[in-house]
């Protein structure tokens, strides 16, 4: 009877106990620091999904009336927009109009370069916000915004609002607040935002996108892209800005090289959409040092090797990495499984396919046998020229390129305002998993539904 008493005693005590935890449990919250309202669902972090405002509409696939000139406006030239001064002044059917940036000497520099290659003066720009009357002209078409990630997204709005198409250089915007704003804005305006991500016209790349597209590689399930790239020894010299931004910025800063080639592969927003995200970095070690030599601080909260894998609606895995500090030789490592082959980028390019050879590469006459069949046509044409004119070897022309054909012709860009977004939306996302110990992290729906209209990745003609 006294031991049924005790039993009974302390069976009542630990359901106080447990219900005292639980309730603890329910009552405890993890703020999510992110820049839209965030919250836990499901075990994922979820960021709000603003609504469409009246009169907003899908901009997937959008074309814009063909123009015949196309006359353009740059924005930041210091050593990427000053290369692409030069290499537009061997593109037809552009007339460069204004340059802009803080330093006068870059943009009377860059008027040197087109008249010395026998091109009309254009009109100079200096200041934070001189961009803001440069956009206020009704005489430009192209606002090509090359400077420092801070600016890119205010520029690009205010070309988009004064009735421009904005092209950002990488990555296009830094928060996915900023992400939202470009999508919003172009869906408004019309007017098309595009990410200048050249690494998606890369010889290999493009190749190996084609080959996949015939179904060489059978189901392509497992991509990984990187950037990886040894910088942190010349921060005195180049892109100072883009060690502060290490410095106070943990995750993934610079996605979009390894990113967007690997999106298009697998059609991300044309028929697959980016599903969720988990993200993992290590402490800062070369990075501290960086931060210690070139400004007396002891802290950098981008980690070293930072790895973030996304999982897509259709179960495919997708890699990406950052590193900027190690000692290795460069990598954008770009690999590709499918059921049916392998393709590998770095630091031996190769091909393994059914058929061909199961267990190694397919011989060096085999590779450049199907490198030649793949490469698509439209490459087969330009490409001594691009390889004359150069940046990083040729793609940097190919992709203004295309920017121009597709803006001449009235098509649709090759990346849209949504791949600017999902591909840049990296950042945020891998820091908001690495503050909440790799906690899943849902990747916003961009297109609001859309991912699955337009049937696979395509360039128009
Ligand atoms: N795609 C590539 O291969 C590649 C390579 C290098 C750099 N980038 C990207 O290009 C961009 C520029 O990089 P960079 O190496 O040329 O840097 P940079 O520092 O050499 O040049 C940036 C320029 O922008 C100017 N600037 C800053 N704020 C401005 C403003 N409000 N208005 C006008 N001008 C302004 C600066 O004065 C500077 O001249 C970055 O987004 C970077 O990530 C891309």
């Amino acid at each position: 009877m006294i031991n049924q008493l005790i039993i009974n005693m302390k069976r009542t005590f630990y359901a106080v106990i447990a219900l005292a935890l639980s309730l603890t449990a329910c009552q405890k919250t993890t703020k999510i620091e992110a820049s839209i309202p965030a919250k836990i669902v499901d075990g994922a972090v979820v960021l709000e999904t603003p609504a469409r405002e009246p009169g907003q509409e899908s901009a997937l696939a959008m074309a814009c009336d063909p123009i015949d000139t196309v006359r353009i406006a740059f924005v930041g030239v210091g050593g990427r927009g000053t290369a692409a001064v030069q290499r537009y002044t061997y593109i037809d059917g552009v007339k460069i109009v204004a340059f802009c940036d803080l330093d006068s000497a870059k943009t009377t520099h860059c008027n040197e370069i087109i008249t010395g290659r026998g091109l009309p003066k254009a009109s100079e720009y200096v200041g934070e916000e001189a961009y803001k009357d440069l956009c206020a002209r009704n005489d430009i078409d192209l606002v090509y915004i090359a400077t420092d990630w801070l600016d890119h997204v205010p520029i690009a709005l205010c070309a988009m609002n004064n009735g421009k198409h904005a092209a950002i250089e990488v990555p296009a915007a830094m928060t996915i607040k900023e992400c939202w704003d470009l999508v919003n804005t172009c869906e408004k305006t019309r007017k098309h935002c595009t990410i200048l991500e050249n690494c998606c016209y890369d010889f290999f790349e493009m190749a190996a996108l084609n080959m996949a597209q015939h179904g060489l590689f059978g189901e392509v399930y497992h991509v990984e892209g990187a950037y990886i790239h040894f910088l942190s020894d010349g921060w005195d010299r180049s892109e100072t800005w883009r060690l502060d931004y290490n410095m106070a910025n943990r995750g993934d800063n610079y996605p979009t090289h390894g990113f967007g080639p690997i999106c298009q592969l697998l059609d991300i927003h044309r028929g697959d959409k980016l599903d969720y995200l988990v993200a993992m970095d290590t402490p800062s070690y070369n990075g501290k040092a960086a931060a210690k030599k070139f400004r007396g601080v002891d802290e950098c909260l981008d980690g070293d090797h930072t790895i973030s894998l996304i999982r897509t609606e259709k179960g495919k895995v997708m890699e990406v990495q950052h590193n900027v500090y190690a000692y290795r030789p460069y990598s954008r490592m770009y690999q590709l499984t499918g059921t049916e082959g392998f393709a590998n980028k770095y630091g031996q390019p190769g091909i393994s396919v059914k058929g061909i050879n199961g267990h190694s590469y397919v011989s060096q006459e085999q590779f450049d046998s199907l490198m030649v069949a793949y490469t698509p046509d439209f490459v087969k044409e330009i490409q001594d020229k691009a390889k004359e004119v150069g940046g990083h070897g040729g793609m940097d022309y190919i992709m203004d390129y295309r920017l121009i054909y597709c803006l001449r012709k009235g098509l649709p860009l090759d990346e849209d305002v949504y791949d600017a977004a999902e591909w840049s939306s990296v950042q945020e996302l891998s820091r908001i998993s690495l503050e909440n110990n790799s906690m899943p992290v849902k990747v916003p729906d961009f297109t609001r539904g859309d991912w699955n209209k337009v049937k696979g990745f395509s360039y128009a003609f």
